[in-house]
Parts: structure tokens; sequence; C-alpha cells
């Protein structure tokens, strides 16, 4: 009786760290697929692979050695043995993942990739929760639980501008030319047909994980 639980949603909802701890409530396994955008896009640019050269990119999706820690008390990231938990999070490389993330064969390969560990964590563990943009709608679809948290432009770029210590302005920037890229290959800004809605526009982060514990309790 193993649980899948998917959810999406643009930055600055409270998705990520949602997910994680809806995960460790039920010793479930905690999957962040744009961890493994980004993990592409730095394995990349280490490379020396132009971003702009869609077959070298996909080439490298399909070959390179990704690690995904997928404990929700403590996930990381790593390329073989290279840790990149830092890395990834940079915002010189935030601005660059786009590029990566509507590669469609990269998609593609990201895709089988998340499936399969979806698959094997909800074995491992009995659950898995699965955070991104297109886990509801593509990566999967059949889960028992598929949630699409929002919230406003106005209560996302606060919170982020909080996250990263920067001026909303300097957010807004890098977020909504973000879900502008990102609303081409996926559809995350409104709940696809059977996907439940959580907006947590007016929600303190604990009422936002209760909400979502309540669904994934139903
Ligand atoms: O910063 P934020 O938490 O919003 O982003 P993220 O979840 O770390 O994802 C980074 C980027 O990866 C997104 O902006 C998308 O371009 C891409 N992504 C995607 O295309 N599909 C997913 N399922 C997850 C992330």
């Amino acid at each position: 009786n193993q649980v899948q639980v998917a959810i999406d949603g643009p930055s600055g909802t409270g998705k990520s760290s949602v997910s994680k701890l809806a995960a460790k409530e039920h010793g479930w396994g905690y999957l962040d697929t744009g961890a493994m955008y980004r993990a592409l896009t730095w394995w990349c640019l280490d490379q020396g692979i132009d971003l702009t050269d869609q077959q070298a990119v996909a080439e490298a999706g399909r070959t390179f050695d990704l690690r995904m820690g997928t404990d929700p008390s403590a996930p990381s990231v790593a390329v073989g043995e290279r840790r990149i938990d830092a890395e990834i999070r940079e915002p010189a490389l935030t601005e660059q993942v786009a590029a990566v993330a509507t590669n469609l064969e990269v998609r593609a390969n990201m895709r089988d990739r998340q499936r399969a560990l979806m698959e094997q964590l909800a074995q491992e563990t009995g659950g898995v929760v699965a955070e991104g943009r297109d886990i509801t709608t593509v990566v999967a679809p059949d889960a028992q639980v598929r949630i699409l948290m929002t919230a406003s432009e106005q209560a996302r770029l606060a919170r982020r501008s909080k996250e990263l210590s920067s001026t909303v302005e300097a957010t807004r920037a890098q977020i909504v030319d973000r879900d502008k890229a990102d609303s081409t290959v996926s559809q995350f800004m409104t709940a696809a047909d059977g996907v439940r809605l959580v907006d947590t526009s007016d929600l303190t982060f604990e009422q936002s994980l209760a909400a979502v514990l309540q669904i994934v309790q139903e």
C-alpha cells in the first residue's frame, strides 16, 4: 500500500519546506525534482557545455552520474562523489536553469529518472513526496495524492525576497521571468483536472503544512 504524493507549484509557495516535512511526518522519501534540473545545469557549466547546444545538453542529461539524497531531514545532491548542494542554489546558476529545463529531450529523460526514483522510494519507505513543476501532470499523473500549491504573486515575492535577502524588485525580475519560461513547458500556475489546490497566500507555514497533511490523510 504505497503512497505517492505529487506537489507542484511556482517558487515562493512554501512547496519545498512543506514537502520535506510532509515526507518526514510519514517516514517517506522526498524527491526535489527542481534540484535535478539544477544539478544538470551545474554539470553542463562545469563541463564547459554550451547551454544553448540542445543536443550536447540532452546527451549530458542522459549520461551524468546524478545521485539524489532523498532523506527529507537531510536531502542532498551529488554528481558522482562531488556534493553540489550549495552550488545549485547560486543565483547565477538559478538564472540559467530555464535553458536546461526547457530542453524537451532533457525533460523526457528527467521524467524517466524521476518515475524510477519515486517507485524505488515508495517501495523502500512505503511512500514518497515529490515536488516540482510537472509532477502532478507528467511525471506522476496517477499518484494517489496530487496537490498544486499556489500563492498570490505578492505573497510569493515577499517570501522569496526574504529567503534570498534581496529586494522585492530584484526578486521580481528573477521569479517572474523564470515562471514565464517554465510555463512554456509545464502547467503549474493553475490546477489540472483532479489536482487539489492549496492557496497559501494567507496561510502561515504551519497552516500550509496542515492543509497538505490533511489532503494526504483523506
Ligand atoms: O527556486 P524554486 O524552488 O522555485 O525552483 P526549483 O524547484 O528548485 O526548480 C528550479 C527550476 O527547475 C525551475 O525554475 C524549472 O525551470 C525547473 N523545474 C522543472 O522544469 N520541472 C520540475 N519538475 C522542477 C523544476
